[in-house]
């Protein structure tokens, strides 16, 4: 593999690209899976609705995410040399907000830092607040790195495309398992670094890598990872030692394969598709096919509009009273590292005006959040390009009640200016989910 040199971005990218092209291996073996667990409060179970939403919690990891889509953009106009269409949106909205915010500025110029005020006021009133990493809820699972394998566990990240796990260097990384380059036959070092910036507002660098990166016994060989020197403190608490990227190439950082594509281009698996399942039990992501005894009826398939986010158009949400309380066409991106259904301020406006009873709670729970009558959480249903509705599950829907006691509940559809639509986790737990590599397409079916 030839050294990469992040000035020749159009090289990589179109490197990056041809892997994707790569025939499925009719010798290749099954389709593994891994187990997933889940960590964080708000991301309660199905029958467990908590005393309280944690609002807190909710906002620290949303101006998180902020930053990763302002990094992820950023990386697809390096790569490819055109602006991300997505990342357009997020400028022309910018100047509206009164704030001049350059291309993949940092998010605290635009969404974040009404969030970031938000919670440092709360935080001034009530003693120190820590956007630690328990509030950053994520699903994770376990990859091997190096020879011998060294177990790590990272987040599954459908809403970016970098593999970083921390390297034994790192005095920074807490007690996370570090990679040691030495102790592994297999790796080597490409001798470049790039920074990756976190939510937080801190920045790590880290080193590129090359070693076998498996999952479940199938091996991706010399997989390029970050091996990160510095972490923040976000991630130096967090319970997992690093983060795995699902996306397509073009908006990886560091501009490398990622483990998806590798996997795909050296047979290791024989489809070019990974399925996730997001459950209260037996959560899993599974790769080099799908698990058809997770779902029932055939997978409902919407094209992929835009390869870099697993980027996907709404066409439509409906709620108990009208089942089509928003239509349009909305570019949406299925993110399993977002943990709310985000929407556009106007069609979720428009969803909870269907709804009865519902108010706005923008000045209580937070920016675009409405709340919903506890005692009477509405189903709602979401339709895709090609689709029928699928519906939200109203005990996922619910976040918990906006004060202990109070009859209104938070519901887990918001309203932020990002420019797109973000289907995170309190829609994938009502549905399996396919990402199709090979046909650029995600499929949603109904559990069992
Ligand atoms: C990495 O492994 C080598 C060889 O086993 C060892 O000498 C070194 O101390 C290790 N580095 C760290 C930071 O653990
Ligand atoms: C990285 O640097 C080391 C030491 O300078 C060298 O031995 C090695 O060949 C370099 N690796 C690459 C991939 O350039
Ligand atoms: C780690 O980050 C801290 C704070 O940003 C910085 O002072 C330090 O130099 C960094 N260390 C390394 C090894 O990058
Ligand atoms: C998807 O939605 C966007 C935003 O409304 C629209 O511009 C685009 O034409 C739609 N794509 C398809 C294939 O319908």
């Amino acid at each position: 593999m030839p050294s990469f040199n992040f000035n020749t971005f159009v090289l990589v990218a179109l490197l990056s690209l041809s892997s994707v092209l790569a025939l499925p291996s009719p010798g290749a073996p099954k389709p593994v899976a891994i187990p997933l667990s889940r960590r964080g409060q708000h991301l309660h179970t199905h029958d467990d609705v908590p005393e309280v939403a944690d609002l807190e919690g909710i906002q620290a990891h949303l101006a998180l995410l902020g930053d990763k889509y302002d990094q992820t953009l950023a990386a697809f106009q390096r790569n490819t040399g055109k602006a991300h269409p997505l990342s357009l949106l997020r400028t022309i909205l910018a100047p509206l907000n009164g704030i001049n915010a350059p291309l993949a500025a940092p998010i605290a110029q635009t969404i974040a830092k009404p969030l970031l005020t938000a919670l440092h006021t709360r935080a001034d009133k009530e003693g120190a607040l820590e956007l630690t990493d328990s509030r950053n809820k994520m699903w994770y699972g376990s990859i091997d790195v190096g020879t011998p394998p060294v177990r790590f566990t990272v987040d599954i990240d459908t809403g970016s495309s970098d593999l970083f796990i921390p390297s034994a260097e790192c005095e920074t990384c807490g007690g996370h398992k570090p990679y040691n380059l030495s102790e592994s036959e297999t790796g080597r070092s490409l001798n470049q670094t790039y920074n990756l910036r976190f939510g937080d507002m801190s920045t790590t660098g880290v080193q590129l890598m090359e070693d076998t990166v498996s999952i479940a016994g199938i091996a991706a060989k010399s997989q390029t990872f970050g091996a990160a020197l510095n972490y923040s403190s976000t991630f130096k608490k967090g319970v997992t030692d690093g983060l795995l990227g699902l996306g397509f190439p073009s908006i990886a950082v560091s501009n490398t394969a990622p483990l998806m594509d590798n996997l795909i281009s050296q047979g290791a698996i024989r489809e070019g598709v990974f399925g996730m399942y997001l459950a209260k039990e037996g959560s899993e992501a599974m790769f080099g096919g799908v698990n058809k005894d997770k779902f029932v009826g055939d997978l409902q398939w919407t094209p992929v509009t835009q390869p870099g986010f697993w980027q996907v158009n709404i066409t439509g949400l409906g709620s108990d009273s009208s089942a089509s309380a928003v239509t349009g066409q909305f570019s949406a991106i299925v993110d399993s590292g977002t943990t709310l259904f985000i929407g556009d301020k106007e069609s979720v406006k428009n969803l909870y005006a269907s709804i009865d009873g519902a108010q706005d709670a923008s000045h209580t729970a937070g920016p675009g959040f409405y709340t919903v009558p506890c005692d009477n959480v509405p189903t709602v249903s979401v339709k895709f390009e090609n689709t029928g509705s699928f519906e939200i599950n109203p005990k996922v829907l619910n976040l918990g009640p906006i004060k202990k006691g109070s009859k209104d509940c938070v519901g887990g559809i918001i309203a932020l200016p990002f420019g797109f639509w973000v289907v995170g986790d309190v829609f994938m737990r009502n549905v399996y989910t396919a990402f199709d590599v090979d046909h650029s397409r995600v499929g949603f079916a109904k559990l069992t």
